[in-house]
This record gives structure tokens, C-alpha cells and sequence, in this order.
């Protein structure tokens, strides 16, 4: 299991925790990673789409990591979908990439307390 984020100082703790292989320092949006096409059997981004930090373009490169059959799992504030301007177009993004057969949605799941009291969402896509 690898790790990727942006921010060195969010690698160091992850580093501490000693489960993750791979450590990536990059930022995850349109650009293309140092990962091979397929090379993982799942993406799990948590906390990744909050204001001001990942956009909803970085769904292709999510997806393009992942072996067909695998899975993209998304969990957020549920509250963001509507708030963040951003968010706001990224079900109709993820319905698109179904449409075009990138993915499928396995499941959408809204639960209470994920952050400071307020309930979270989980998205899970199979990749095609
Ligand atoms: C709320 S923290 C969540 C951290 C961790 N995933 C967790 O669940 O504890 C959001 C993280 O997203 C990272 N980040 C924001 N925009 C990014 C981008 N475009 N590419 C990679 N990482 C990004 C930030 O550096 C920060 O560590």
C-alpha cells in the first residue's frame, strides 16, 4: 500500500505509521503520476475533496491507476457536495465517467459523525 499527497509534512506522519510502501510527493489533478496504468488494485482518497485543495479533475487519474475490475473508493463531508462550488459539479463528473464507461458506482453511502459532528459520504466505483 502506497501513500501519495502533496504536502511533505502529510508524508512524515503517514511515514510514521509504517503500513505504507511508496511514499509519492505530488499534487493529484490532471497531470499524469509516476504510476503505471492498472498498477493498483484500489485509490482510497479521504478528505481529499475539501475546500480548497483537490478538484474534481483529478477523477481520470484516479481511475487510470487502477486495474479494471478494482475499485476508487471516496470518502468527504457530504456537506461539501453543496457548499464547495467546486464539488458541486462532482457527482454529475462521476455520473459523466459512468456514461463513458470509465466506471461503475458500486455504492453511495451517507453516515453521522464523520468530521466535527458533521456526516460523511462514501462513494465506491468499480473500474471498467
Ligand atoms: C484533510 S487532509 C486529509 C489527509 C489524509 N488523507 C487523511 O485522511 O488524514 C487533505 C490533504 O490533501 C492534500 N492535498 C490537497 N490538495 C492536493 C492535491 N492536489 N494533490 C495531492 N494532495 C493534495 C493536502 O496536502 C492534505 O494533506
Amino acid at each position: 500500500m502506497d501513500a501519495l499527497d502533496a504536502n511533505d509534512n502529510m508524508l512524515a506522519l503517514a511515514k510514521e505509521k509504517n503500513v505504507y510502501g511508496r511514499l509519492i510527493q505530488d499534487f493529484l489533478g490532471t497531470n499524469r503520476l509516476d504510476v503505471e496504468d492498472g498498477e493498483y488494485d484500489a485509490t482510497v482518497m479521504s478528505g481529499g475533496f475539501l475546500e480548497g485543495h483537490v478538484k474534481c479533475d483529478c477523477l481520470e487519474e484516479l481511475i487510470r491507476v487502477v486495474r479494471p475490475g478494482g475499485f476508487v473508493v471516496i470518502s468527504m463531508r457530504e456537506v461539501n457536495l453543496r457548499k464547495v462550488p467546486e464539488y458541486r459539479n462532482l457527482e454529475p463528473r462521476m455520473a459523466a465517467l459512468q456514461s463513458e464507461g470509465c466506471w461503475e458506482q458500486v455504492s453511495r453511502d451517507i453516515f453521522p459523525d464523520y468530521c466535527e459532528g458533521e456526516e460523511g459520504i462514501i462513494f465506491v466505483y468499480r473500474v471498467c
